[in-house]
């Protein structure tokens, strides 16, 4: 058995725990096992592995993973998605332990806004508010009025006063769906999300030309031109509802790819296919939220490791803008 100390060791340097897992092991049932045993949660994104999905208590969009977050009982949260969810379900639990099975799933769109230069972006429009997308970093939450995902963002600026002049960060796609929407005056971050600006406009117009009775739904995140030809567009869970309630039956599917496993569960009967990408590989996976596996959440329920820490102060200044958004949410019915 591995030491505590070279289990700390480990995670340190690789940032997750690399160790060996019996294959003969019912990794289903011993998940099972070690959350009752250790009242532990286990929120998800609907972008994880279907195996991941299905041992989930909750899976969900940002916004319903927040709350999830915010109401739990549990003593420990183990979150798998990305850092920047984990960071947010610890910002709003520090008394909690919050463990994530991969220190190193990060986010491209989180990446593209660093702090120090969103700080001096900002103090070029002091008379604006700055409402962050919550696929950024605790630092950059720290510097924001208000956050928003993609399901509560119009409620967000609908919330503001007309003529209240906003700084949106940081992906420009949302930013710039949500100013055309709301008509509102808008100064947007350049930030954009790898697995949503990949997507080809050329391939999916062939598409839907085979597919005449498909409708294609997109996630805001994906660009201009393809969110123009959207029959509708939502948050994973707004894209998940959409299929669920339509009566049509074949749907092209603008978002990553993970989505799908509770788009077939919940309508079996109806076709989904993934929208075509620009790339060789023709997948539209993200590379952070795939960097999480059973095993790796199997070893890190076991081990309680990797483990989010963070900065108290940021973690407090952070807390305001979730926590404000999250009030908006509630009066919206959100
Ligand atoms: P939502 O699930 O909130 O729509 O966000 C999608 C996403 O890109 C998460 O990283
Ligand atoms: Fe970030 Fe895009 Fe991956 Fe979501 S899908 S975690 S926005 S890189």
């Amino acid at each position: 058995m591995i030491s505590v100390e070279d289990q700390v060791e480990k995670v340190n340097r690789l940032g997750w725990l690399d160790l060996d897992v019996d294959p003969t092991i019912d990794l289903f049932a011993e998940i099972s096992r070690l959350k009752k045993q250790k009242n532990a949660i286990i929120l998800a994104h609907y972008y994880q592995d279907a195996d991941i999905q299905d041992v989930a208590d909750y899976i969900g969009d940002s916004l319903g993973l927040s709350q999830e977050a915010e109401k739990t009982k549990a003593s420990m949260i183990l979150f798998a998605g990305v850092h920047f969810m984990a960071e947010t379900a610890k910002i709003l639990n520090p008394d909690k332990k919050v463990i994530l099975p991969d220190l190193r799933a990060g986010c491209s769109l989180a990446d593209s806004c660093h702090p120090k230069d969103f700080a001096e972006f900002k103090s070029k429009h002091p008379d604006h508010i700055v409402i962050s997308y919550i696929n950024c970093s605790a630092e950059i939450k720290a510097l924001s009025d208000i956050i928003c995902t993609s399901s509560n963002a119009m409620a967000i600026v609908n919330s503001l006063p007309k003529d209240q002049k906003i700084i949106f960060a940081p992906d420009k796609n949302l930013g710039r769906y949500i100013a055309e929407k709301t008509g509102r005056d808008m100064v947007l971050w350049n930030g954009a999300c790898m697995v949503h600006e990949i997507f080809s406009l050329e391939k999916i117009t062939r598409l839907k030309a085979t597919h005449p009775n498909a409708k294609l739904i997109a996630h805001p995140e994906c660009e201009e031109p393809l969110l123009k030809i959207a029959d509708y567009i939502g948050s994973t869970t707004g894209l998940l509802n959409y299929t669920m309630k339509s009566a049509d039956t074949e749907f092209i599917v603008a978002t990553e790819t993970g989505i799908l496993h509770q788009m077939i569960k919940s309508s079996p009967e109806k076709t989904f296919i993934p929208a075509p990408p620009n790339n060789a590989c023709a997948c539209n996976d993200c590379p952070h939220m795939k960097l999480n596996s059973l095993e790796k959440v199997y070893l890190c329920l076991k081990y309680e490791l990797p483990e989010l820490v963070m900065n108290e102060e940021i973690r407090v200044k952070a807390l305001k803008p979730i926590k404000r958004m999250l009030e908006i949410s509630k009066q919206y019915g959100l």
